[in-house]
């Protein structure tokens, strides 16, 4: 199994990292930072926190809390500006996929120059971005340790898909005790989108020996610690624990790809805005299904690393137990029963099903479905 593996040449995973960034920012070289946060006032807060952190090791600093939750090109636009005005020479981005996506845009256009559109693709820019340090605080997408971006167009609507390996941050940062104050429901979707990400990773057609052992135990980890720190926030040892999940699956789902679960999800996401991670674990079970029918004893060891799996069942009563396993899960962190609770209208499935097809993470889906009626069958079974 050949690989090329892409991840942030350094990560630190620890309780109390935030306070390593300002050494970090001045080990980089930068002396004034641009630090990219959500919009609102948890952004601004955030963004408040990393500049005190990096005043303490005499590094300044201006705060662009301008990520939406769909970071578009407009956005990008209004923090490169920023960058310049400010005579910036470093990016810190602070928050979630949206802040590090919106991160990666400007970092993007302040070396290469240009529009985001430009870019999207692969491995379209020349130039590397400025010293880019990126700091999560939820444990689910794995955005601080990945190579892409999505960005959308704010007149199309269109969702860019930009990956780039120039895009991946030189520190991540992944600290629990920045987790301990996210709510119980934004805890069951950012950790079931990782679970996602794992699992997906671990099917994959580009999967290899590497992918395969980081998207493992991030399974294993996701089903032991993700119910504790969904019950109990302030749980530090949980959110530690999906911390590394998340990272682990990151770091996965970025050299090995993803599968359809993302691929149905991009869509439903851009027709009606609901939630990444929750739309992920709805459809991930109808998902594994399919799957298992072509890669039935990677569904098996799936749920050996979830705890529901015995050597001395079939491979086929195996892969079921995985995915009994994540039924059981989505109905324990509340998370809706299927599309139909969430709003999605049947009569718009075709139309979806035939956006989804175009979706490039679902290239690398094992199981190839053969027309636009079968993928809308996944999101039939997913109603
Ligand atoms: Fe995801």
């Amino acid at each position: 199994m050949p690989g090329t593996y892409y991840m942030p040449g350094v990560n630190l995973i620890h309780r109390g990292a935030l306070q390593d960034v300002g050494a970090w920012a001045s080990n980089l070289g930068g002396t004034k930072a641009l630090i990219v946060a959500s919009m609102g006032s948890t952004g601004q807060e955030q963004g408040r926190m990393v500049a005190d952190v990096l005043e303490r090791s005499s590094i300044a600093s201006v705060v662009y809390a301008g990520a939406g939750p769909n970071p578009t090109d407009a956005m990008v636009v209004t923090g490169v500006q920023l960058y310049g005005d400010e005579h910036c020479d470093l990016l810190v981005a602070i928050g979630g996929g949206s802040a590090m996506d919106c991160a990666k845009g400007i970092g993007l256009i302040v070396t290469n120059g240009g529009t985001v559109d430009q870019y999207e693709g692969e491995n379209k820019a020349s130039r590397r971005l400025p010293p880019f340090i990126t700091v999560n605080t939820t444990a689910g997408t794995g955005s601080e340790v990945t190579s892409v971006a999505v960005l959308t167009d704010s007149r199309t609507h269109h969702k860019m898909t930009i990956k780039d390996w120039r895009l991946t941050a030189d520190v991540s940062v992944n600290d629990a005790q920045l987790m301990v104050s996210m709510p119980p429901a934004l805890t069951a979707a950012t950790g079931m989108d990782a679970l996602s990400h794992a699992i997906e990773a671990y099917v994959a057609t580009n999967a290899t020996a590497l992918t395969d052992s980081l998207a493992y135990e991030a399974i294993t980890l996701v089903c032991q610690w993700l119910p504790r720190a969904f019950d109990k926030g302030d749980d530090i040892a949980a959110r530690h624990g999906m911390c590394n999940a998340a990272f682990l699956a990151g770091l996965a789902f970025n050299n090995s790809g993803l599968g359809y679960v993302h691929a149905l999800s991009h869509p439903l996401t851009g027709k009606y805005g609901l939630p990444h991670g929750v739309l992920n674990a709805v459809l991930l079970p109808a998902v594994m299904r399919w799957n298992s029918v072509l890669v039935g004893s990677r569904m098996a060891k799936i749920a050996v690393a979830m705890g529901v799996g015995h050597p001395w069942r079939t491979d086929r009563e195996n892969a079921e137990k995985a995915i009994a396993g994540v039924e059981d899960l989505n109905r324990r962190l509340r998370i809706p029963p299927g599309l139909s609770a969430m709003g999605v209208r049947e009569a718009d499935l075709p139309e979806l099903a035939e956006q989804a097809m175009e979706e490039l993470v679902g290239k690398t889906n094992p199981r190839q479905v053969a027309s636009a009626e079968q993928m809308q069958r996944l999101y039939l079974d997913s109603m």
